[in-house]
């Protein structure tokens, strides 16, 4: 079995589902030999680590701690699903302050033991903000921290090929910016069904307005709705994802999807800055490098929703203590 690196890879939260799903994917998609699984349960990520080792992956080294500064220290990489999951009835807003404590003390550890982290993926909820909240405490410089944002555009994607009756992947373009949120921008332009713009499918009247308007309802419900079917909040998808992002961070290929970026508050972005959110992304040896969105007036003003909304749950957070003020950032954080 061949392996993209034997640089350490980080699992924190990993006796959680998200996260034992992530380690068991870094190993099966030959992303890393090595692993290190840290979770404050010490049982259940004992118990991980075992089902780990059951899997007699070649070659691979699996390690767990439940001491988070010992299992950063020796990572070159970490991906983070270590938050309060979401429950049935939940926003992925009702998490911030819990998770955005957690977040704080993720960054701060990064900053005394870790400053040599590659990169780090943020999964839980709401994870523009704990992405956020980790970046500012960290130190890290912002291309070597991003959030898993792209399970709204595969949302998506499922959405109009079920709606149209065509294989997932003949739906193409398919983006939403923005927010991890009920209020992500879901972009219209750019979207083809087996080589058909949608919308011509809209002019043409083969799909109605208000049958669109359902579609992206039913992306932004996408994570409460398998809340619903599940009785828990979503795993297998969210795994995925972020090791497809690592893997593309470590050269292993494209990653076609939005991912969460931030957006400094200097040049052309100063209007969208002081914020992580999902942007037109490339991962590569440099980490995430972001491009600010581009579309139609009516995709560019669910956008602007979508930024207020992000900075308002900031604001939030540095009233909760959690984040300093904005022109703190950059004494925290001199990359920013
Ligand atoms: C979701 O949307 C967990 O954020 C994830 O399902």
């Amino acid at each position: 079995m061949s392996y993209l690196t034997d640089e350490r890879v980080a699992i924190l939260g990993a006796a959680g589902a998200i996260g034992s799903n992530l380690a068991q994917s870094v190993l099966a998609m030959g992303v890393s030999s090595r692993v290190v699984m840290f979770d404050p349960f010490e049982s259940g990520l004992h118990g991980a680590a075992e089902e780990m080792n059951h899997c007699g992956f070649p070659g691979a080294e699996i390690a767990w701690t439940t001491d988070l500064g010992e299992a950063l220290e020796s990572a070159s990489y970490a991906i983070t699903s270590g938050g309060a999951p979401r429950k049935e009835g939940m926003t992925r807003e009702d998490l911030r302050r819990d998770n955005c404590a957690i977040a704080k003390e993720l960054g701060e550890t990064i900053r005394k033991r870790a400053p040599h982290l590659k990169f780090l993926i943020v999964i839980f909820n709401p994870a523009d903000i704990t992405g956020l909240t980790a970046l500012v405490h960290s130190g890290l410089d912002p291309k070597r921290v991003s959030t898993l944002a792209a399970l709204d555009s595969t949302r998506l994607q499922t959405a109009l090929a079920q709606r149209f009756g065509v294989r997932q992947d003949l739906v193409t373009g398919c983006r939403t910016y923005g927010g991890h949120g009920e209020k992500m921008a879901v972009f219209k332009d750019g979207i083809r069904i087996d080589g058909k713009p949608l919308t011509s499918y809209l002019s043409e009247g083969w799909l109605s307005q208000e049958d669109w308007e359902e579609i992206q309802a039913h992306v932004r419900g996408g994570g409460a709705r398998v809340i619903q079917l599940r009785g828990r909040s979503s795993f297998q998808s969210p795994s995925h994802l972020s090791v497809l992002m690592l893997r593309s961070v470590l050269g292993g290929g494209e990653f076609p999807w939005p991912s969460g970026a931030y957006i400094g508050a200097e040049g052309d972005a100063s209007e969208w800055g002081g914020v992580m959110m999902a942007a037109d992304t490339s991962l590569g040896a440099d980490g995430v490098t972001a491009r600010l969105p581009d579309g139609s007036e009516e995709d560019m003003a669910a956008l602007k929703e979508s930024h207020a909304h992000l900075a308002a749950l900031r604001d939030q957070t540095i009233a909760d203590g959690l984040l300093p003020p904005l022109n703190e950032w950059k004494r925290i954080n001199p990359h920013l």
